[in-house]
């Protein structure tokens, strides 16, 4: 089937329809207290041609906490700066191991395993934070440029009860500091990289804003080449390597597409040089993915035949 013939917006209506069975099998996070407080019937998704067109249905507009979906952007920001070698601080290779674990990180000389767990996104926002006097809203711009939406802003709730419960981010980036691979003050770093994650958007513009790796590094919101294409292929493969945690395997053979997830509930994924795609569904798998938005994404590639494989 050509991806020009397929009813995006038929298929949508159909996965919300087959996703209602799965909600209440997860758990909203709770240990960024108020993402419990968010009602856990929520669904929105969004897709986005790399020709331009949209579909969406249910809650796709509406704005959420997007969480680790932030490390994509601050490592896409990362990596357009031209003499910053990142890889020496961080590794290119899945964890097997949760998002949050320090246990790895010990034995392996406080060098993360890749810019996906926290420890290793810790790392690339202290690369923003030592080239930038405000390296938050440097950030936040990036995001904004890229989504094309100016109102995406930190929810400062969000980032007040991340900083009030951010013991074990504190410990990563301790533990780290003390092996060297941290250079800004500790503070900062967390600071900077709370407010990343408290960042709010929707389906709609995560859909937009990934659309450089659908695209070969080119954003049409953002009007310019952001990234070169090799990067984007790059970022691609880590994605689909790192981009779901200890997930990452089952993730890849159920939905077959290069993705990041948040524990906000959101995912987004690519289908270079087709489309981008971007679900929102709070209720958690005990990995800290949406579980209904897996369901609704391995749905999609499996109804439209699209998908990396
Ligand atoms: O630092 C944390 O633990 C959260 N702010 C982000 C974690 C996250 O979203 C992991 N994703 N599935």
């Amino acid at each position: 089937m050509s991806n020009e013939s397929i009813d995006y917006q038929g298929i949508l209506e159909e996965i919300l329809e087959e996703v209602q069975p799965f909600f209440g099998k997860g758990k909203n996070a709770d240990y960024i207290p108020v993402l419990a407080e968010v009602p856990g019937d929520k669904f929105g998704m969004a897709v986005r041609t790399i020709d331009g067109r949209e579909f969406s249905i249910g809650d796709a507009k509406e704005s959420f906490s997007i969480q680790s979906i932030s490390k994509l952007f601050t490592l896409m920001q990362v990596l357009g700066f031209s003499d910053c070698d990142i890889w020496s601080r961080v590794g290119r290779e899945p964890s097997g191991t949760a998002f949050n674990s320090l246990v790895q990180l010990e034995y392996e000389k406080g060098i993360p395993r890749n810019p996906f767990i926290n420890a290793g996104a810790l790392v690339i926002t202290d690369i923003i934070n030592s080239r930038s006097a405000d390296a938050s809203r440097r950030i936040d711009d990036y995001y904004r440029l890229l989504s094309g939406n100016p109102q995406n802003r930190v929810d400062e709730v969000v980032a007040t009860s991340e900083r009030n419960h951010g013991f074990r981010n504190a410990a990563l980036a301790n533990l780290m500091c003390s092996f060297g691979n941290i250079h800004s003050p500790i503070p900062e770093v967390l600071e900077v990289y709370f407010r990343q994650c408290a960042l709010t958007t929707s389906c709609i513009d995560l859909a937009r804003a990934v659309l450089p790796l659908a695209c070969a590094g080119y954003s049409s919101f953002a009007g310019q080449q952001i990234l070169s294409a090799r990067e984007a292929k790059r970022i691609n493969a880590l994605l689909l390597t790192c981009g779901l945690y200890d997930a990452v395997g089952s993730f890849a053979y159920r939905v077959g597409l290069p993705a990041k997830s948040g524990v906000g509930g959101g995912i987004v994924a690519v289908l270079p040089q087709h489309l981008t795609v971007a679900v929102w569904s709070p209720e958690l798998d005990r990995y800290g993915n949406s579980l209904v938005g897996a369901q609704a994404l391995e749905l999609f590639t499996t109804k439209t035949g699209l998908s990396i494989f």
